[in-house]
């Protein structure tokens, strides 16, 4: 059966790994950028990624076969008849807006749009459209065309029979998503990865250990187990009854700031970017900035093919 036409916003980051995973999976894509003269920049980008892919013996055509299905346009209309678009433009509330009113003036009414905000509340991006059911968080994790991570999201005005399609449609792409019936402020993840954030800078700042002991523990524990397990899993693997125990006492003496660390806002305001510009918490030259890139690629392929050694579906009903 021929693959539907999946059409996309944005080509960032993001919106290039993207638009592979869905290439991959077979699927022609339609990607619209808002800077067209930067579109072979993009296509090399894509080609990049699939570089990475055939490398690691996952695809199963060539990349050039493969780039024949993708159309880069900067025109809406080329959406005409696409049942499906995928936004990942720059996180701004009024910017994502003016695109999805965009998509309505091309789109037919129940076709869906997805956007990958990593923790705008859906509800807030539905707000104002002419059908905003049809309106879902689709929230990737880079790079996208590795990695198995997917929460889709309903604002109060999804259909959440549309919801279901979208998780059925990402399983297609080697996705395993996670569905959240209900909106909320940074979805799963998000939640979880800024309370974990919040807690090490607190440490930190604090004088209760280093930045390098924070990232060596929890990379010797938490690194070890949640890959396979998961929080609630991992509880059930290791004894519930000493989380309760430890909850009662430890839960209270949380960090519960609501400021904001001042060491990461001094590092933004002197100009820190992470690897992509050799400034971060750590220091790095551009060389070895590009290696921990691509060795955080290669971690990406190994843990993937790790995982999917361990079946998560053993007692299911
Ligand atoms: N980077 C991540 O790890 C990550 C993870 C999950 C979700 N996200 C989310 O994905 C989205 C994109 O993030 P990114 O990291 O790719 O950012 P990015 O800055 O690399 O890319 C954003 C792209 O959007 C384009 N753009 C801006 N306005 C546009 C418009 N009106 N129409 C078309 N294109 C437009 C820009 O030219 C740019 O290429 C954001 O909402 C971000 O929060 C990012």
């Amino acid at each position: 059966m021929d693959k539907i036409q999946i059409g996309t916003v944005g080509l960032g980051l993001m919106g290039c790994s993207i638009v592979t995973c869905i290439l991959v999976a077979g699927h022609p894509v339609t990607a619209l950028t808002n800077n067209i003269q930067q579109k072979e920049e993009s296509v090399k980008r894509i080609e990049a990624c699939l570089l990475q892919l055939k490398e690691e013996g996952i695809l199963k055509e060539t990349p050039a076969a493969i780039l024949q299905r993708l159309h880069v346009t900067d025109d809406y209309h080329s959406f005409n008849n696409h049942t499906i678009v995928i936004e990942s433009i720059i996180e701004s509330v009024d910017e994502k807006k003016k695109v999805y009113r965009q998509l309505e003036t091309v789109l037919a009414t129940d076709a869906i749009i997805g956007s990958n905000t990593s923790a705008i509340p859906v509800t807030l991006l539905q707000a104002g459209l002419q059908h905003p059911e049809r309106m879902f968080g689709i929230h990737w994790a880079e790079p996208a065309h590795i990695t198995r991570f997917m929460e889709v999201i309903c604002g109060d005005k999804s259909d959440i029979t549309l919801a279901e399609k979208v998780v059925s449609l990402a399983e297609s792409w080697g996705k395993e998503p996670s569905l959240l019936r209900k909106d909320i402020r940074g979805f799963i993840t998000n939640r979880i990865m800024y309370a974990m954030l919040r807690e090490a800078f607190y440490l930190v700042e604090n004088g209760y250990a280093t930045i390098e002991d924070v990232d060596r523990s929890l990379r010797n524990d938490l690194g070890y187990w949640i890959t396979f397990a998961g929080p609630f899993r991992f509880m059930d693997l290791t004894g519930i009854p000493a989380y309760l125990a430890v909850m009662k006492e430890l839960f209270p003496e949380l960090s519960n700031d609501a400021a904001i660390p001042a060491t990461i806002e001094k590092l933004v305001e002197e100009g820190a970017k992470g690897v992509a510009n050799a400034k971060g918490f750590y220091s790095y030259t551009e060389a070895t900035a590009r290696q921990w890139e691509e060795l955080f690629t290669d971690f990406s392929f190994d843990i993937r093919k790790l995982a999917g050694k361990y079946p998560q579906n053993i007692g299911d009903q």
